[in-house]
């Protein structure tokens, strides 16, 4: 009897304080010393594109629809503090980046980014708020630029000595990334009330670094380095450590210096390399420094979640941080497109999901998406656990499946259906029916705003591709040879 009368009483002290409910454990992972567990702390949330960690242990949270809100990490308790309500959300565009004051128990500011469509004219605004009571006031808006359909970026961090850092997207506009007069393709560098800082390196600009085209992660190591992820065009995705007044080469070069074409714009330009580029894309989100928290494998590391491979890749850096030194891909199709990545004071993980936003991928959603996911360090070992895939450089693609599947499956699906609207069906199209020719034009310069161009592939593999195109989900068309390819480019 005393025995139940204790029990209850620890119970109701439990209660009293709120402590936080046991999260259901849906995964474990093993590293070479260390096993992790996975957690769901939110559930059947719409795209949370950015997750923040704020010092009063709350974790805070925007969904790409306008909707932010905060998890108190000591009770679990979930509240939603505002919906912004000229949020324009088509796509890729909406309430994209989110970040807190460092010390936000004393300066309770937040930081968003978003997408704002008024008659015809896209805008992205960065706007600050005030935390209290419960909800966000004081709303400032500190900055406008050019917006568009796509490539709006874009990500925000607060620096080492306290300035705001925007990653920007070039708003489909190349050039603007190498204009100095554009706020577009640059990272961008603020004082926290939206005046520019006297030691920017252009005076009475905002400018910090320039040369990008649509950036999708920023983070802080702890030495103060800056670190981006960043999409390239249909090849070259990066990561790039962030330098005051340099430029990092887009729409003149893409990816590593290692075309004449690069290497003679990099000469003039002093252009700067990317840590790491990816070919073929991986589509890289979210990306997160981790410092010395408790998983030991993962010391010094960039944290990079992605969309098109679905898996977060964990970039081992040098002491120093200026180089990488290996690649290791957890979680790859597991949960889906991973759109961010956090770390929380005791060195655990939080990751979203990204399954209902505007490119679903077969298999996906799963039940109660999207996520919030907590990776930490598990008590004991567990069942099946899942393991990371070293990755390899660049793989011998040989077959027309795999190289369609690589190059053109994640605008026009595996199934060659597209997403209606957005990309077309390949399977049953006239383009591809009719005329082969016109198709290899296609494909090597591209079409409209969004198909981009595939020059770079071998005349053997373009024609690999149209012929598993060609013949394949009732498609019969013409096919063709590695010599009507080299017949098309000029
Ligand atoms: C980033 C997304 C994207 C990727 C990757 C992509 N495409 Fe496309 N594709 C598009 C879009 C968008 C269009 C429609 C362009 C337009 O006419 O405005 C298109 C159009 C086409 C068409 C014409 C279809 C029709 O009926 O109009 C063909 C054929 C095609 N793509 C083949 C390919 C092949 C082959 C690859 C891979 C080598 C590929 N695409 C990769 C987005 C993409």
């Amino acid at each position: 009897m005393r025995k139940y009368l204790i029990i209850l009483l620890v119970s109701m002290a439990i209660n009293s304080c709120k402590q936080a409910k046991e999260l259901p454990i849906i995964d474990y992972i093993q590293l070479e010393n260390t096993t992790l567990k996975v957690e769901v702390l939110a559930k059947n949330l719409d795209v949370p594109w950015d997750i923040a960690y704020a010092n009063d242990k709350s974790l805070w949270f925007a969904e790409q629809k306008g909707v932010i809100s905060k998890i108190d990490l000591n009770t679990g308790e979930q509240k939603k503090l505002l919906t912004i309500t000229d949020v324009w959300h088509k796509r890729t565009a909406g309430l994209l980046g989110l970040v807190v004051h460092p010390n936000f128990k004393n300066n309770p500011y937040v930081f968003v980014n978003y997408t704002v469509k008024k008659d015809s004219v896209i805008t992205n605004h960065l706007v600050r708020y005030e935390f209290k009571n419960d909800t966000l006031i004081n709303k400032k808006i500190l900055l406008v630029i050019d917006g568009f359909t796509a490539h709006n970026g874009s990500r925000l961090a607060i620096a080492k000595d306290g300035k705001l850092l925007w990653a920007t997207g070039d708003a489909y506009k190349g050039k603007n990334a190498q204009n100095l007069k554009s706020l577009n393709g640059k990272i961008l560098r603020l004082n926290t009330d939206g005046s520019v800082p006297k030691d920017n390196p252009y005076p009475n600009s905002y400018v910090f670094a320039n040369g990008f085209r649509n950036m999708q992660g920023i983070t802080i190591g702890d030495n103060g380095l800056i670190y981006t992820s960043e999409h390239g065009d249909a090849i070259e995705d990066e990561v790039n450590l962030i330098e005051k007044g340099r430029n990092y080469g887009w729409p003149n070069i893409e990816g590593k210096h290692d075309l004449p074409a690069d290497q003679l714009f990099a000469a003039q330009h002093q252009t700067v390399e990317p840590l790491q580029s990816w070919t073929p894309v991986i589509a890289p989100a979210g990306i997160t420094y981790y410092g010395y928290g408790a998983i030991a494998e993962w010391r010094n590391s960039l944290l990079l979640t992605t969309l098109k491979t679905k898996s977060l890749r964990v970039l081992k850096l040098t002491e120093d941080g200026r180089k990488i030194l290996s690649e290791e891909v957890f979680l790859k199709e597991h949960y889906g497109r991973l759109r961010d990545v956090e770390v929380g004071p005791k060195g655990e993980i939080y990751i979203s999901t990204s399954n209902h936003d505007w490119n679903p991928s077969p298999g996906f959603p799963l039940p109660e998406d999207d996520k919030i996911l907590k990776i930490s360090i598990a008590e004991k070992p567990g069942k099946k656990p899942l393991r990371g895939v070293n990755s390899t450089t660049v793989e011998e693609i040989k077959d027309g499946k795999l190289l369609y599947e690589q190059y053109c499956a994640s605008c026009h699906k595996a199934d060659g259906k597209g997403v209606s609207n957005v990309f077309p069906a390949l399977a049953g199209s006239k383009k591809v029916l009719c005329n082969s020719a016109d198709l290899v034009s296609l494909v090597l310069n591209g079409a409209g705003e969004q198909m981009p161009a595939f020059k770079f592939l071998k005349d053997e593999d373009v024609a690999k591709i149209i012929n598993y195109i060609n013949t394949n989900w009732n498609n019969k068309g013409k096919e063709i040879s590695s010599s009507d390819v080299k017949n098309k480019r000029k």
